[in-house]
């Protein structure tokens, strides 16, 4: 199923909790929620009282997206302020396995995520146990960065090995998608599609968010 899933780190964060509202009021039927910790990556954003805050806002299922090290750590507090799904990046972590078994003990989907230059092959030990996979389609740490199209291959690698294993995971895109290339990207086998800057960004926040849903329907491939 194709799912979209504003990241809020383009929004006004000011007033999150009306930002999040609305864009579930938009269409959006997941909210991404980036979190940085300035070390992982060269940026630093919110952490789990921020998202606990947000919380009563949406009913939106809430895609946490750790950016940080150590991930382990934290589980419990991201599962406690509402997570639905919490996704860590194998390059931060020495045992993936263990992390996957604290966020379901914690009640949460599980979702690993690679950075551009970590081979796609890293997170099939694990699919059968994971929900998830996030393919990162820029560097991580920042909005507004442009697509990386050599990601594509990633994504067509990881479907068909899905696909051969009977297994129906989803697989995530984040950064710098927008209308010029979720066609492409859902064509690849994609069918989760964060949006930052193309939703945030937009005059017509529900036009927009359909217009991605449209795209990425016409193209998929599940
Ligand atoms: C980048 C974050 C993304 C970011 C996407 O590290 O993980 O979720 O907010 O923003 P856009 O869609 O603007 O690239
Ligand atoms: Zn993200």
């Amino acid at each position: 199923m194709i799912r979209i899933s504003p990241s809020i780190l383009a929004a006004d964060f000011s007033k999150l909790g009306a930002e999040a509202a609305r864009k579930q009021a938009c269409g959006a039927e997941m909210l991404h929620l980036d979190v940085m910790d300035g070390v992982f990556v060269p940026n630093l954003s919110f952490g789990a009282p921020i998202i606990r805050a947000i919380r009563p806002y949406s009913t939106a299922d809430f895609d946490v997206h750790l950016m940080i090290c150590d991930p382990i750590r934290y589980i419990d507090d991201f599962a406690a302020a509402g997570a639905d799904s919490i996704t860590f990046h194998i390059e931060a972590v020495d045992d993936p396995q263990a992390v996957i078994d604290s966020i379901h003990k914690a009640g949460c989907r599980a979702a690993i995520s690679i950075k551009p230059a970590t081979p796609v092959e890293t997170v099939y030990p694990y699919l059968p146990q994971l929900d998830m996979v996030l393919i990162m389609t820029v560097e991580p740490g920042f909005g507004g960065q442009a697509f990386m199209p050599e990601m594509l291959e990633k994504i067509r690698a990881l479907r068909s090995e899905c696909t051969k294993r009977g297994l129906n995971t989803d697989i995530e895109v984040d950064g710098g998608i927008g209308k010029a290339n979720i066609g492409d990207v859902a064509a690849a086998g994609a069918n989760v599609f964060v949006a930052g800057s193309a939703v945030f960004r937009s005059s017509d926040a529900q036009k927009t968010i359909a217009k991605l849903r449209r795209l990425a329907q016409e193209n998929e491939v599940l």
